[in-house]
């Protein structure tokens, strides 16, 4: 399962309370996130949003490769021995930041990736959506670099994600991330058998 939605709506609290209550009910859940996720992956990371200036092409490409080492290290291995994997960000980040947001096309950049990892596609996206006012309320003062430029990508981010998610109905589920979390996490849970 991943989760998706702009800077500050909040999936890394999501993606933690569902693995607190998958838990909870006794299965095995592997939480990580992307970028990240392995050795390599924080230091893509670090490169990444720390990092001076990187062209649209190189950061889509480190992307793709923190995310082929995250699938190959952790996220298969993980499925492999029946866990259940959340991952804080996945492929569709890249395709809605750099595809849509970053203007490198959104079918060039699902191709990349979908090659790096294998077609490894999740079985569930929760697309927590919450309007830019919020989200700019909610991320503060300490924006990272892709934060900073990416306040004035969101209309394009939030856009895109709302056509995967009309695209691929099965594998998205749109929830309403303006309300108070555990309300998000309950309807969340819900999905989760
Ligand atoms: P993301 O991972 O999408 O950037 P976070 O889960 O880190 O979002 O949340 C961003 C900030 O908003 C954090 O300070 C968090 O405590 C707060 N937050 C998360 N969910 C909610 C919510 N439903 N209502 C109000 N504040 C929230
Ligand atoms: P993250 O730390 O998850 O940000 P947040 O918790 O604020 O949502 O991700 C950092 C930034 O990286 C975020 O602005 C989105 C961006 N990003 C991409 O542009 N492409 C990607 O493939 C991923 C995984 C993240």
């Amino acid at each position: 399962m991943t989760f998706e939605g702009i800077d500050g709506s909040g999936k890394s609290t999501q993606a933690l309370l569902l693995a607190e209550a998958l838990r909870a009910d006794g299965r095995e859940v592997v939480l990580t996130r992307e970028p990240g996720g392995t050795p390599l992956g924080e230091q893509v990371r670090e490169l990444l949003l720390h990092g001076d200036h990187v062209s649209a092409w190189a950061e889509a490409a480190l992307y793709a490769a923190s995310r082929a080492q995250h699938v190959a290290e952790v996220i298969r291995p993980a499925l492999a021995r029946g866990a259940t994997v959340i991952c804080d960000r996945y492929l569709d980040s890249s395709v809605a930041y750099q595809g849509a947001g970053r203007g490198l096309g959104v079918e060039a950049v699902r191709t990349l990736n979908l090659a790096v990892t294998g077609g490894l596609l999740p079985d569930r996206t929760f697309l927590i959506e919450i309007d830019g006012a919020t989200a700019t309320a909610r991320v503060g003062e300490t924006r990272d670099r892709i934060e900073r430029d990416g306040a004035a990508l969101w209309d394009r981010v939030a856009a895109a994600y709302r056509e995967f998610a009309a695209a691929e109905p099965d594998r998205f589920v749109r929830v309403d991330g303006c309300r108070p979390a555990e309300a998000v996490a309950a309807e969340i849970r819900g999905f989760c058998g």
